[in-house]
């Protein structure tokens, strides 16, 4: 049987790892963990194997040029092909006291926000997407949040996170535009938000695992041929299902 070949970003801890965990408990898909230091991700890969789970590791940097372009090339040269790739690292400034107001959030915070999660999915994306071209197929799963939904930004979010916020509706935007050039293929890209999960980034506090968190993400890089294109969900797990979220 040929494996998918499944790619996550930032996925030694947090949600990446949860969603590393459960696509590597199928006997179908080989999961790539990644991390940008390899100390992490060797440890989380030792972590995986003392549970009997078998992945691959290669370092990832994803604002890095040189990190992506070494990466793509030693993906080419080991597998030939890449099936899945789940764009889940990411940064969360909300607890700085300037993120509680579009007045004062730092334009800087801004930018690196920006970088690391809409610019920097860009750019593994550009890479990755001549391998999934090559072979008509892939499934890509961008992680949003559900704050970041237009319909939400009335809502009365404290601290209001704009850098973070905006970040994420250029990442929904990005999974809208990318999902219009690939209509027709059977290359499919999704965005969703996974909800407030306990996690480095959620707190001890968040009602939610990353394990939780992780199912979404399952069920949109398995999907069949035909299924949702450039749709933004909510996290399966409140709704008993797959539920589509107003932009
Ligand atoms: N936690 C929540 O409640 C929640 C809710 C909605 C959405 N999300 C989204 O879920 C995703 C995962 O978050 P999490 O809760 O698991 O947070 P986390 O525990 O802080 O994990 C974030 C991951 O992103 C990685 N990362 C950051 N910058 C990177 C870069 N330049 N290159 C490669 N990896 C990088 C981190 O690596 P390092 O350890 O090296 O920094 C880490 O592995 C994020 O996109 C987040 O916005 C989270």
């Amino acid at each position: 049987m040929m494996q998918k070949i499944a790619v996550i970003t930032g996925s030694h801890k947090g949600l990446g790892y949860a969603i590393a965990r459960k696509l590597a408990q199928k006997d179908d898909i080989q999961v790539v963990l990644t991390s940008r230091k390899e100390q992490d991700g060797l440890a989380a890969q030792k972590q995986l194997l003392n549970e009997n789970i078998q992945v691959d590791y290669h370092s990832l940097d994803v604002t890095s040029d040189l990190s992506v372009q070494q990466f793509t090339a030693w993906l080419q040269q080991t597998y030939g092909r890449a099936d899945i790739l789940v764009n889940n690292a990411g940064v969360n400034p909300t607890m700085q006291p300037e993120e509680s107001s579009l007045l004062t959030v730092q334009i800087e915070m801004m930018l690196s926000t920006f970088t690391t999660n809409v610019l920097a999915v860009a750019r593994i994306t550009q890479a990755l997407l001549p391998l999934m071209q090559a072979q008509n197929y892939g499934r890509i799963v961008n992680v949003s949040t559900e704050m970041a939904s237009l319909s939400s930004m009335g809502s009365d979010y404290y601290p209001l996170a704009p850098s973070y916020r905006l970040s994420k509706i250029g990442l929904n935007g990005l999974t809208a535009i990318l999902a219009k050039e690939l209509q027709g293929t059977n290359i499919l890209v999704n965005a969703y938000s996974p909800g407030w999960m306990q996690t480095d980034m959620g707190g001890a506090n968040a009602p939610f695992t990353a394990d939780e968190g992780a199912e979404t993400a399952v069920y949109l890089a398995t999907l069949p041929e035909k299924g949702a294109q450039g749709k933004f969900f909510a996290e399966m797990r409140k709704f008993g299902g797959a539920i589509a979220l107003p932009w």
